[in-house]
């Protein structure tokens, strides 16, 4: 089937539904997403959104922490636009309907993460994300002008290549028309042909073996702009949250959020004594980066499976009222968190690169935008400082907005697209050529290109990444499109970039850490 419309989202989080909120205004829009609406990282959020609201906390000093946090390896100018336009984004999520926790005297309850020098994170409870994905949720589906494809999965986006042109990487002219979306249900590959399109296609934490990301996040969009020949950015800096709940068998790994340490909970190692401090001065809230990382030493030391969370001398009353779901999912394991120490575990978390964009979201590649986990913004440098990926996706999709619907009425719908050619190919019966392969690439990951590495590492993933490369291709080649076969290419190709960025920075910092290049201020790695 052949489909037209104005505005192309890809995506159904924060990022894909405040962009179509916005151009809605102005033309018909399509929403794809590859599973229900809802079934995004957006709704597992938890600690929740970082943003400037009262005195003692200023612009300046939230600008400060994000710099810091990312090793002054982000753009300060987006920096700076990002934190000055928090206060009206988050005004705006309010006004859509958002609900966040209030204190007594009137104003929002702030919380304080890792790397934060004030309170500043707004949150609903432990449920943050889920309370703005319903708020958005609602909002579009009362909007006459916005049609939602779920359980359909975008495959490429469209560019001169389709028309038979060749597109290399240097061509500056490159221009998307829309994408090819798969319906599984039938396996047709529809033609949807857009004005404009957007990418809002999340992260890519299931190339490793834990993860808290949802199943969704394959690194579609990050893959799809990359062999469109559109620029991807900052791959090597892969963020693993300190703590995720320690129980192996269960996908995704579900999260304790740091807001837990920013209410004073504390880390202790699995002789249950506190080591933070010996890491760095701000112990257990100090930035992500240098937690796991102390973490994943301490359990190496103990050759243990994992640390705990000790959040035994909070109030009662604070955990039941803050931390509900994280107090309520423990107990259905049978631990109980005013009583015993969580165990936790570092889990891959957020990919701070992506699809390089500019101040407005726009990728290298015309009429293509990118907005949340899926861009590299400049935001994030070496690091993300907590709670500033929704408000990241908020900024940038609302500025994409501004530039989408400003041309929309010059643009064009690109008629000689081909439709989908699947001539030759046949169904796939072995799925064990696919799980197989997942298995082994997040095997490789986790082991070769996890929080610390190092040359040797790094070049025994990439020769194994190169042979699950050839033979996905050949695989995909023949095979009839399924979904597992579309997502474990992805799922290479991102992982090969991680991987390449890594060995391309010959240095410790931020996210990326390797024994070959250490850190000029080393941790202290004794007990
Ligand atoms: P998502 O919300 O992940 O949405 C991606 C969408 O793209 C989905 O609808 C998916 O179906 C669709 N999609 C993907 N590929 C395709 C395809 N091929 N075809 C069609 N559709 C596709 N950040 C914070 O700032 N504060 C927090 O407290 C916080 N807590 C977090 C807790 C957890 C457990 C996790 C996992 C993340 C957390 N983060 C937090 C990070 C933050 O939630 C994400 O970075 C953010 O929600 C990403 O939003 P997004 O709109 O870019 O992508
Ligand atoms: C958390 O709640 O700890 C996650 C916050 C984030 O990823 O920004």
């Amino acid at each position: 089937m052949r489909i037209q419309t104005d505005f192309l989202v890809v995506g159904s989080g924060i990022a894909g539904l405040s962009y179509a909120i916005k151009v809605a205004e102005f033309g018909k829009v399509l929403i794809v997403s590859k599973s229900v609406l809802d079934e995004t990282a957006t709704g597992y959020a938890q600690g929740g959104i970082a943003a400037v609201m009262y005195t003692p906390d200023s612009y300046e000093k939230h600008i400060a922490d994000t710099m810091k946090a990312g090793s002054f390896l982000n753009d300060e100018e987006i920096v700076r636009l990002t934190i000055t336009e928090s206060t009206e984004r988050v005004k705006e999520l309010i006004d859509w309907g958002t609900q966040f926790d209030m204190e007594g005297s009137g104003r929002y309850a702030l919380a304080r993460e890792g790397g934060h020098s004030e309170f500043r994170v707004l949150h609903h409870q432990d449920k943050t994300g889920a309370e703005i994905q319903r708020a958005l949720t609602e909002k579009i589906k009362e909007h006459p002008n916005i049609t939602i494809l779920e359980n359909h999965f975008t495959v490429d986006i469209i560019t001169q290549h389709h028309l038979g042109q060749i597109v290399r990487r240097s061509r500056n002219d490159i221009t998307c028309y829309g994408a090819y979306v798969l319906d599984p249900t039938t396996g047709i590959v529809h033609t949807v042909l857009a004005k404009t399109t957007m990418i809002a296609t999340g992260g890519a934490g299931n190339v490793y073996q834990t993860t808290t990301n949802p199943v969704i996040a394959t690194g579609d969009g990050i893959a799809m702009v990359y062999r469109a020949k559109g620029v991807v950015d900052n791959m090597e800096f892969v963020q693993f949250h300190p703590t995720s709940l320690y129980n192996p068998h269960e996908k995704p790994s579900f999260l304790i959020t740091e807001a837990m340490r920013g209410s004073g909970a504390v880390l202790k190692n699995f002789n249950g004594k506190e080591f933070m401090h010996r890491y760095d001065a701000r112990g257990s809230l100090a930035p992500r980066d240098i937690v796991a990382r102390a973490i994943d030493n301490e359990m190496k030391l103990s050759g243990s499976d994992h640390v705990y969370l000790d959040a035994r001398h909070l109030k009662e009353k604070e955990i039941l009222e803050h931390f509900p779901a994280i107090h309520a999912k423990c107990l259905s394991l049978g631990i109980d968190i005013r009583k015993e120490m969580i165990p936790v575990v570092p889990a891959a978390h957020y990919i701070c690169g992506g699809v390089r964009t500019d101040q407005y979201a726009r990728t290298s590649i015309t009429n293509l935008y990118a907005s949340g986990e899926v861009s590299s913004t400049g935001l994030h440098g070496a690091n993300r400082l907590a709670s500033n990926s929704l408000l990241e996706a908020l900024v940038f999709s609302h500025r994409a907005s501004i530039d989408a619907s400003g041309k929309i009425d010059s643009l064009e719908l690109c008629e000689g697209i081909p439709d989908w050619n699947a001539e030759g190919t046949v169904l796939n019966e072995e799925m064990v050529l696919i799980t197989q392969s997942r298995k082994e690439l997040q095997a490789i990951m986790s082991s070769y290109v996890g929080i610390v590495r190092s040359n040797l590492r790094l070049k025994r993933a990439l020769d194994r990444l190169e042979i699950l490369f050839k033979e996905t291709e050949d695989l995909y080649d023949k095979s009839v499109l399924t979904v597992e076969i579309c997502e474990l290419r992805n799922m290479i190709n991102v992982a090969y970039l991680i991987t390449k960025f890594a060995s391309q920075r010959r240095e410790s910092i931020g996210l990326h850490y390797t024994i070959d290049y250490p850190p000029t201020t080393e941790i202290n790695q004794k007990s």
